[in-house]
């Protein structure tokens, strides 16, 4: 069933758990996530980014994620993942998105305030939740490249200001993770999600968590992350599952035939990690 991002989001808040929100290029991928989401009893969320709305269409997206979420008996949100633009925000409320994100993060502090104020007031009126950004998460994403070594954390005190001040629904922090794969291990900042989270007292999303450990995974639900991306893992599975398949089976060229693989194997990713996230049997 289609519910809106706050929906999901306050229950995995309130019973300290988290919701997988997976990133949505295609039909296969949709279906990926769905069946894993159906066969593990998970809340989901169906996001997709501003280049994956360019890649399908924002109708196409819509269509299918709507398709899915209304076939499906677990909750269902479908997001905006890291919005910057006013118009292309309106535009998914308008085509039946339930949660969207204004990523201001790269803007100075006030003006981040200011344009995720202006999102919050028109969403709300629309029943859409909305997820802000605050602090630099490392790596490349659409239009916004931060370098790893200058991705800013989230500052407590300002997260507080923030939230008092745009009336978002749900923060995503930067504590240390990054877009894409990781080069080293990485060193997540604990300690500063703890700190906010007893200071917010709200849903907490994690970027960029695609590569990052079980057990930091793990550790960041426990301490009070809510939402957590992937994509990357996606991507990799599909990757791997097309070239697999492509290698041993020349001869084919049947798109079902060499697309069917890749499904089931985002599938099996995805179903990984609804059970580190927690998600499992709570829909
Ligand atoms: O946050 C970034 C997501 O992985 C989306 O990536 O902008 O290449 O679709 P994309
Ligand atoms: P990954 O690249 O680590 O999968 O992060 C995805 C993400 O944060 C989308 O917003
Ligand atoms: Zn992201
Ligand atoms: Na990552």
């Amino acid at each position: 069933m289609l519910v809106t991002g706050k929906e999901i989001l306050q229950d995995a808040h309130k019973k300290g758990y988290a919701v997988g929100a997976f990133n949505v290029n295609n039909m296969e991928i949709v279906q990926a996530i769905i069946q894993a989401a159906e066969e593990t009893n998970s809340p989901v969320i169906l996001q997709a980014s501003q280049g994956g709305l360019k890649y399908a269409g924002v109708e196409y997206i819509a269509a299918m994620a709507k398709v899915a979420a209304e076939k499906a008996k677990v909750p269902v949100a479908i997001h905006l993942d890291h919005g910057t633009d006013f118009t292309q925000i309106v535009k998914c409320i308008r085509n039946g998105f339930t949660s969207v994100m204004i990523d201001g993060s790269k803007h100075p502090f006030e003006e981040n305030i200011a344009v995720t104020k202006k999102v919050v007031e028109i969403a709300h009126a629309a029943g859409v939740s909305v997820e802000a950004e605050l602090g630099k998460i490392g790596g490349t994403e659409d239009d916004i490249t931060v370098d790893e070594k200058d991705a800013t954390f989230t500052d407590p005190d300002e997260a507080e200001k923030f939230v008092k001040e745009t009336g978002v629904d749900y923060l995503a922090i930067a504590i240390g993770t990054a877009h894409g794969p990781y080069k080293g291990e990485p060193k997540l900042d604990f300690d500063r999600l703890k700190t906010i989270k007893e200071r917010l007292n709200m849903p907490l999303v994690l970027h960029g968590s695609s590569g990052v450990p079980e057990e930091s995974i793990k550790k960041a639900v426990s301490l009070g992350i809510n939402k957590i991306n992937i994509d990357t893992d996606i991507r990799l599975a599909f990757n791997g599952a097309v070239r697999d398949f492509v290698k041993n089976n020349p001869d084919v060229y049947d798109p079902r035939k060499i697309l069917g693989p890749a499904r089931e194997a985002m599938k099996e990713v995805i179903k990984g990690k609804m059970t580190i996230f927690g998600s499992v049997d709570r829909a």
